[in-house]
């Protein structure tokens, strides 16, 4: 099974603490072990934010902010890249095709952001669809999709299952609202509506969630699920 995996800056690295990233590689090698191939996508996180706001302060215009944030996620990437020793690429890949080929070579490949506009959302959906991905996992912090932001709206409501097409529905009006935070990016659900990719978003926080998702699709975040409500099976190939 080909996995890509999204994994939030806040959820990687909200601080620098070693033995947080150490978990997170140890899950990612369990995947590997058990015969996923797996590709990483790494967000920048409070860094990614720290950094921008003090370049806005200074002038910065919006391209040069993203470069900025470009650079905090692949700083990120190095470091799952660390923990994972010998499994892992070199360095975080810069473009899809160099993302492919190092999964070609059985490498786990970690990569962060791309180009500027938008974020590793968009990246971990085009990552997955350049390489034909059986499933996209978000491991957020948040722990799903919700019927509105649940910081803002405190009758928000979690979604167990999703097709593409209601995710897009959901994150078109979050994306216009400058309030709420959408659980992905607006160019991501995009892609994964018009990929058709079997996606989860979940709370990556604890690392062994992620295990269980992929491996056994047993998680308390949101499916989404391309053609409906069809019971997904893909789980079963990867044990
Ligand atoms: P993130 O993907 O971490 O942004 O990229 P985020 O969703 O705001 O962060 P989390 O989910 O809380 O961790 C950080 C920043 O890097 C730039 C954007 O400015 C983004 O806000 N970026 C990232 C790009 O410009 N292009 C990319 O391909 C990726």
């Amino acid at each position: 099974m080909r996995v890509v995996v999204s994994i939030g800056g806040s959820v990687l690295a909200p601080d620098l603490d070693a033995d947080r990233v150490a978990a997170h590689a140890d899950a990612i090698r369990r995947l590997a072990d058990e015969g996923c191939e797996i590709g990483v996508v790494v967000g920048g996180g409070g860094v990614a934010r720290d950094y921008i706001g003090a370049a806005r302060e200074l002038g910065a215009n919006e391209v040069q902010l993203d470069q900025l944030g470009i650079g905090t996620t692949r700083l990120n990437a190095r470091l799952l890249i660390a923990a994972l020793g010998q499994r892992a690429t070199l360095s975080p890949a810069t473009d899809y095709d160099e993302a492919a080929q190092a999964l070609r070579r059985d490498e786990v490949s970690v990569m962060g952001g791309v180009m500027p506009g938008q974020t590793t959302d968009a990246v971990a959906a085009g990552f997955a669809e350049s390489v034909d991905a059986d499933l996209l996992v978000y491991a957020t912090s948040a722990d799903g999709v919700y019927t509105a932001d649940p910081n803002v709206d405190p009758d928000a409501e979690k979604h167990e299952q999703l097709t593409p097409t209601e995710l897009v529905d959901i994150v078109v009006p979050m994306s216009r609202d400058a309030g709420a935070s959408a659980p992905v990016d607006i160019l991501a659900a995009k892609l994964i509506d018009r990929a058709g990719l079997r996606s989860i978003v979940l709370d990556g926080t604890d690392p062994s969630v992620l295990v269980d998702a992929v491996l056994r699709g047993e998680h308390s975040g949101t499916d989404i699920v391309p053609g409906g409500t069809g019971e997904p099976t893909y789980w079963a190939q990867g044990e």
